[in-house]
């Protein structure tokens, strides 16, 4: 930034830093996103949880995880640390109940940092689909990106056959911009068209995203 460029109310806010995704809880009441972390207390849960995402078809189709067994869930786990350590993804565990189970995960990355573009992605496990958890944490992230990281833009793609992401988006508020065509190889192998969405910082918030 030139001496002569205003850093903007968000970044001055933000002691780490523009455009630095700094560890925060997210606390919606009944959910809890949490960066992941190497906490002992839990690190059992968490690898467990991680292996048994990683083992469900459709996050093995939609968005695959390296973590068959508990060794590949802890790489997975300090690569997601690592990224918190340099504020350049933010990898947030979605937690709910008293005992505080693993519902699935959010993870933002900067796709171009000096530019404010994120990417934004989820899963959630089997049990704990069809209750908005989804909409709600990414929601939550995307608010909070907005609000203390200076995002810009965050863009969300998936593949076009995969609605259940596409309700999702829509209902966090990323519009609809169009069809990538054979843009990702996907967990079976094959490229898939993907629906690019997105949200501006300056969007307004989605109505009521998870009602
Ligand atoms: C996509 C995913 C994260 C949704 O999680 P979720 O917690 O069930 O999401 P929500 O409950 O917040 O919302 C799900 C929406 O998808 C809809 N949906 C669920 N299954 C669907 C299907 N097979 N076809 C169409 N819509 C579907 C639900 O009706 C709901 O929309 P609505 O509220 O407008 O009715 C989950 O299915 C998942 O983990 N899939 C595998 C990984 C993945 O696809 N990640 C995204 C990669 S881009």
């Amino acid at each position: 930034m030139s001496a002569s460029t205003p850093m903007s109310p968000v970044a001055a806010q933000n002691p780490a830093g523009r455009r630095t995704f700094a560890r925060a809880a997210l606390d919606l009441g009944d959910v809890l996103l949490r960066p992941w972390a190497r906490e002992a207390a839990e690190l059992d849960v968490m690898l467990d949880g991680l292996v048994a995402a990683a083992a469900d078809p459709l996050i093995a189709r939609w968005n695959p995880l390296p973590a068959a067994d508990r060794t590949e869930a802890m790489a997975w786990l300090e690569l997601r640390e690592g990224g918190w350590d340099r504020g350049d993804a933010a990898s947030f565990a979605v937690l709910g109940g008293a005992d505080r189970a693993l519902l699935g995960a959010v993870g933002l990355r900067w796709v171009d940092r000096a530019d404010g573009l994120a990417m934004i992605g989820y899963w959630t496990l089997p049990a704990a689909r069809g209750r908005s958890v989804a909409t709600r944490a990414t929601g939550a992230v995307t608010s909070w990106a907005f609000a203390t990281a200076d995002a810009r833009r965050i863009e969300i793609a998936h593949a076009v056959g995969n609605e259940a992401s596409c309700r999702v988006a829509h209902r966090c508020g990323y519009l609809f911009e169009g069809t990538l065509r054979e843009s990702y190889r996907y967990g079976d192998g094959a490229y898939h068209d993907e629906h690019l969405h997105a949200r501006l910082a300056a969007d307004p918030e989605p109505a009521n995203p998870a009602a």
